[in-house]
């Protein structure tokens, strides 16, 4: 996908610029970068920036990680990968901790989308 599609898609949703995604966008392309590792996607801007770039150049994955509770953010991850389309570079993962018992923790990680 071309930079100004998903830079119209995403305008006005934070939180990255579109300059930064810009930034992101070539960085991907001039790097053939097929493999991103994303701590924290909160709405999913950045993450369709890049996932725009490895679209553009025909192949890539995204992992990106954020709390759950980042799906309730408006709009959301899935929300925006649906919009453009996107969503085949994309692996989202919600890490959560529960607790077995009163003494021991287990933490562990669940993708994020159905
Ligand atoms: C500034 S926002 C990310 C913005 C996004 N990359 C963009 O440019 O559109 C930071 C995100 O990191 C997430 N985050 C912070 N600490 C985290 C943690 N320990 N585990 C998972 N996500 C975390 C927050 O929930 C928040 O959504």
């Amino acid at each position: 996908m071309e930079f100004h599609e998903v830079a119209r898609l995403l305008e006005g949703i934070p939180y990255i610029s579109a300059e930064r995604g810009q930034q992101l966008y070539d960085f991907i392309i001039e790097g053939n970068v097929r493999d991103v590792l994303e701590l924290g996607f909160a709405h999913g801007v950045s993450t369709c920036y890049m996932a725009a770039a490895l679209d553009q150049q025909g192949a890539g994955k995204i992992t990106t990680i954020d709390t759950v509770v980042a799906r309730d953010r408006e709009p959301n991850l899935d929300q925006l990968l649906e919009r453009s389309g996107l969503g085949r570079y994309v692996h989202p993962v919600c890490p959560t901790v529960s607790w077995i018992g009163s003494t021991a923790g287990r933490r562990s990680a669940a993708t994020c989308t159905s």
